[in-house]
């Protein structure tokens, strides 16, 4: 049995209360049905910056009623300390997702990603350490690997940041790391690898690129690739991202906890193949997309690969990732047909 299966099956009988900031968005919004339907108690915060109420809406429609009873929502800014301290209070685990995403738009915005990003974040911990939380587990990514070409990329050797929202992100972890040194507070960091299931958004200027694309050959229009298409990534499911988040926030052992990990499966795959992916998980699914993607500049910010080395969370969290692209994909797919067409 993994540790993840043992916590699952250990956590209905003693069920704990989560803090889920973000709770509206992709991410949180996969955490909050995962911990509902584990019996869990869930507070969630979010001011609908970038997530949406037909996110919690959808999550009511999977679980019973007594397990939506089980959730207290709050719309609240973690730009705003009082909101914070509001929703940490009587909490056992925090998951902090909260924040504005996207290399391009804080390219555009850097003081509104900043404000979120960092001062959001610098409240959530201080609110978090004074409720005394058992423990912090936030949100990083991989944008703070940066320019190390190194591959597969390894959490202590990480480049220059590329851009404002590497920054911010960076800054998350420099600052969860002084909160363990000067206030023994529990926080654990989270580096995200492009995460992609059900609920990401397709639509916006700013939409990842799995979504964004599934809904482009859904709706025959063209699919845009910056660069050559031979920029890589490591594809992540967002089961082994809710995965990773209940292990990583339940860990009991010292050495795994204030430590930053990376969580993605460990594979790379280039856009243009991952636009084949898609078309033909399309075509498993009788929508055919018979267009060729276009080509157009290389966009600002971006890192040129990325893979993620995952031994660390495999060895001290437990972490087995249950789904690759492929397996994520054909899950991910019947969610935008439903949705989309
Ligand atoms: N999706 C990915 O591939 C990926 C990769 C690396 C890191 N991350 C990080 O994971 C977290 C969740 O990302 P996501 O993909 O679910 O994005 P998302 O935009 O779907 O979710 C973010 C949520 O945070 C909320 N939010 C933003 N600013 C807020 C504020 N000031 N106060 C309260 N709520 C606020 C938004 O309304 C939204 O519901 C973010 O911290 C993001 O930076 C995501």
């Amino acid at each position: 049995m993994t540790r993840y299966e043992q916590l699952l099956t250990e956590l209905p009988t003693s069920p704990r209360t989560w803090l889920v900031t973000g709770v509206a968005g992709f991410i949180g919004s996969n955490l909050l049905e995962t911990l509902l339907k584990l019996e869990q108690r869930v507070v969630g915060l979010d001011n609908f910056a970038t997530g949406h109420q037909r996110n919690l809406d959808e999550v009511q429609s999977l679980v019973t009623p007594e397990q939506w009873a089980r959730f207290k929502f709050i719309k609240g800014d973690i730009r705003n300390l009082e909101d914070c301290q509001q929703a940490c209070a009587g909490v056992d685990y925090v998951l902090h997702e909260a924040a504005l995403g996207s290399v391009p738009r804080s390219i555009n915005d850097p003081i509104t990603t900043n404000s979120a990003n960092i001062d959001g974040f610098l409240n959530m911990l201080v609110a978090a350490r004074d409720a005394q939380v058992k423990s912090f587990t936030y949100a990083a990514s991989s944008s703070t690997y940066g320019d190390h070409p190194g591959l597969p990329k390894v959490e202590d050797i990480i480049g220059k940041p590329l851009s404002p929202y590497a920054v911010t992100k960076y800054v998350n972890e420099l600052y969860a790391d002084v909160f363990a040194r000067c206030y023994g507070f529990t926080t654990i960091g989270l580096r995200y690898f492009n995460v992609f299931g059900k609920r990401q958004d397709p639509d916006g200027a700013y939409a990842a690129v799995i979504p964004k694309w599934t809904a482009a050959m859904i709706n025959g229009d063209d699919v845009f690739i910056n660069g050559d298409g031979e920029t890589s990534r490591d594809f992540c499911f967002i089961e082994n991202t809710v995965q990773a988040n209940l292990l990583a926030a339940t860990a009991t052992d010292e050495a795994a906890r204030n430590q930053v990990y990376n969580v993605a499966v460990s594979g790379r795959t280039t856009l243009n193949t991952l636009f084949d992916e898609l078309k033909s998980a399309l075509g498993t699914n009788r929508i055919i997309y018979d267009k060729a993607p276009v080509y157009r500049e290389f966009r600002a910010g971006d890192v040129r690969h990325s893979q993620a080395d995952i031994s660390k969370i495999q060895r001290l969290l437990g972490y087995a990732p249950q789904y690759d692209i492929k397996n994520g994909i054909e899950k991910a797919i019947p969610w935008y047909m439903a949705k989309l067409n």
